[in-house]
């Protein structure tokens, strides 16, 4: 690996990354998919880092990838999951992390339902934090590795007209994203029924669609968001069935412009809602490929905050 180092010292969210941190986070991922191309995937540049995922929502794909890579680059990892916990018993989020702490955890990997809690945790403890998605607020490497994959397909990022569709207003991966690509020089543009887009969206810079087959003719990739009903408390729009026919991408859709676009989606897909199952494993998804660049990224991101605290610390 390289002898850059990141400024960063917590990955909170992309709201207070660099550009030349997301381009040194991009780098090291690119070695580490060389690592991970080999007969022996693991690589000992973690050891003796202890690293806690403390997961207070459900997860899939995020724990798996994180929990993988810790793994992959030969960290100690612990696994906290509050359904499981004293938290069900009424300890503090504080409380929780410092005793999880006092076992020398040197970095803490956190999944919470309020949007600031990472930050929170950043300013009381010692460790390095990374955000696996605060509430509706930010996905940081969620959006690392759409933008790392977008440059994989695509070459670059800068210049790309990326449509983002869907429930912007409730998605932490919708924030992030647009965050990341417009830090990158990339176009970005979000298209939803009014009521699931929040209303000072444009603020972020992004051109601003209700109709999905205009906002197709203007892109080149379209990431495309799941409605997260978990987060809507009333009802945004009539029924599924009316998104789905409004918003949800098809292959008749897609076959029907004059030029072929790149399909993303984060995952957990609602097939048949807002993305048809013949789109979601058509060639042009590369959802999946979307699931291996996380793991890359998510080892780079891992190992550049753990060498920056080990070298603070000796320093
Ligand atoms: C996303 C999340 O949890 O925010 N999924 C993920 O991290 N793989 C998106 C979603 O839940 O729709």
């Amino acid at each position: 690996m390289g002898e850059q180092s990141i400024q960063a010292q917590h990955l909170l969210g992309i709201r207070n990354l660099s550009a030349e941190d997301i381009g040194l986070i991009f780098e090291t991922a690119d070695q580490f998919k060389e690592v991970l191309a080999r007969p022996i995937k693991k690589v000992p540049s973690l050891r003796d880092i202890t690293i806690a995922n403390v997961f207070f929502e459900n997860s899939t794909r995020t724990r798996l990838s994180f929990e993988l890579a810790e793994k992959r680059l030969s960290a100690d990892v612990i696994n906290f999951s509050a359904s499981s916990s004293s938290v069900k018993k009424g300890e503090t989020l504080l409380d929780t992390v410092n005793n999880i702490l006092a076992m020398k955890v040197d970095m803490v990997v956190m999944r919470h339902p309020s949007p600031g809690a990472p930050h929170f945790l950043a300013r009381h403890i010692d460790a390095a934090v990374v955000n696996a998605g605060d509430g509706t607020h930010e996905h940081p490497t969620q959006a690392l590795l759409d933008a790392y994959s977008i440059r994989e397909k695509l070459g670059d990022v800068a210049g790309r007209k990326v449509l983002i569709s869907g429930d912007i207003m409730h998605s932490r991966v919708a924030l992030s994203n647009i965050l990341c690509l417009r830090k990158l020089g990339a176009e970005v543009g979000v298209c939803g029924p009014p009521t699931l887009l929040p209303k000072y969206v444009s603020e972020l810079g992004v051109k601003v669609w209700y109709e999905l087959r205009e906002a197709l003719a203007w892109c080149d990739v379209i990431n495309v968001l799941r409605i997260q009903l978990e987060r809507q408390h009333f009802r945004y729009f009539p029924s599924l069935r009316e998104y789905s026919l409004y918003y949800g991408l098809t292959k008749t859709l897609l076959d029907s412009l004059d030029k072929e676009i790149v399909v993303m989606h984060p995952g957990p897909i609602n097939r048949g809602v807002e993305l048809s199952s013949d789109v979601a494993d058509s060639g042009q998804s590369i959802i999946l490929k979307q699931v291996e660049n996380g793991l890359a990224i998510r080892m780079a991101v891992l190992y550049l905050l753990a060498i920056r605290r080990t070298a603070a610390k000796a320093g």
